[in-house]
């Protein structure tokens, strides 16, 4: 329920081609996805005349989990932060991703002192993809965003639900009864523990339950509908109504109710694949949901400015959008005047 990867790098081109970037940077995932990103890249930015000043291959997440596992794949690496020559980017690959270039941003900084960090020829605009999510818990916390301020990021279109703010705003811990997921994330989200009978010792914050979402920073956890998430709905959305289809256009004899009192379809899963192919419908943001022949989802992509706060919260600010439906070469509109740039950057272009 995503739309295809091969429009994020047409966008990618137009904005750099939009902004004049000719000389740009490249990060990507040390895997499969992330060597078919680099060669696609590379061969598109040279057929529109844009130079690639360096490839860089991050770790992927099980082969570093944890900062200190990254430090030293970064200390021979990292020189590529203070070429003051490249001013732009674009980083691709999912949220391990960030968290190492974080990093290596950190460690520069602590290597060359705050120097670094003031030196405003060292600031870079940051072109993130879609994969990549900000919102992690354990790390962020203490991670100061304001490096990433004023980053463009490809984001997976998201709209407004209704009642979803509502919804997760009002969720407790004492609903828990079939989540089995929610106190884990409570306690994480809260840097809290809960009390239970077998615990022996006290240490740390104790959770009351009565915590508010609304009260954490975005880097922790966005209250909006992240485009994952949005996805997510969409495609819960789409398999239920797929099978409601199926259901009514075969017999009834099909649903049988087990002993759970779940219905369970005597289906075969591919036998969903045509009720699938041919759905269509408004969901209740109004947007129109359909595949095209490929199956992939015939939308698009927001572009979002990060826009971050002294608190460390963040927002992101819609400043574009990458429509698949518009003619080649014109799938990009952006709205430059809306982006806020990082204030250590003098020059965008
Ligand atoms: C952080 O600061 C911004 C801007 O002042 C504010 O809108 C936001 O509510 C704050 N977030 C938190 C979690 O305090
Ligand atoms: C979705 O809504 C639009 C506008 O109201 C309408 O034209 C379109 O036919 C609807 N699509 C479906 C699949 O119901």
């Amino acid at each position: 329920m995503v739309p295809s990867e091969t429009l994020q790098y047409v966008g990618i081109v137009q904005l750099l081609l939009h902004f004049s970037w000719k000389w740009v940077g490249l990060i990507a995932m040390d895997n499969q996805a992330g060597e078919h990103f680099l060669r696609t890249m590379e061969q598109m930015l040279s057929e529109n005349g844009i130079c690639s000043a360096f490839t860089k291959r991050a770790p992927v997440k099980n082969q570093a989990n944890t900062v200190a596992e990254l430090i030293p794949t970064f200390y021979s690496n990292s020189s590529f932060l203070l070429d003051t020559q490249v001013k732009v980017i674009v980083v691709y690959g999912e949220t391990s991703t960030i968290v190492w270039v974080a990093t290596g941003i950190w460690l520069t900084s602590l290597s060359g002192g705050s120097e670094y960090l003031e030196q405003s020829s060292s600031w870079k605009v940051w072109i993130i993809t879609a994969q990549i999510d900000f919102s992690l818990i354990d790390f962020q916390k203490s991670w100061n965003m304001g490096i990433f301020h004023g980053a463009l990021s490809f984001t997976l279109h998201t709209d407004k639900v209704p009642g979803f703010q509502t919804f997760a705003n009002i969720r407790k811990p004492s609903w828990a009864k079939e989540d089995g997921f929610i106190k884990y994330f409570w306690e994480s989200v809260f840097d809290c523990v809960f009390l239970s009978a077998d615990m022996q010792t006290e240490t740390g914050k104790i959770c009351t339950g009565e915590e508010t979402l609304e009260s954490v920073p975005a880097t922790v956890f966005e209250l909006r509908m992240t485009g994952h998430s949005y996805s997510v709905y969409n495609a819960v959305h789409a398999l239920a109504r797929a099978l409601q289809n199926m259901h009514s256009s075969t017999p009834s004899k099909k649903v049988m109710a087990n002993e759970d009192g779940l219905a369970s379809l005597q289906v075969k899963p591919w036998q969903l694949h045509s009720f699938l192919q041919r759905i269509a419908f408004n969901n209740s943001a109004g947007d129109e949901i359909s595949l095209n022949d490929h199956g992939e989802l015939a939308g698009g992509f927001d572009i979002t400015n990060v826009v971050t706060f002294p608190n460390n919260s963040y927002v992101r600010i819609k400043i574009g959008m990458l429509d698949p439906h518009s003619p080649p070469g014109k799938e990009l509109t952006i709205h430059e005047d809306t982006i806020e740039w990082h204030k250590n950057l003098t020059q965008v272009r």
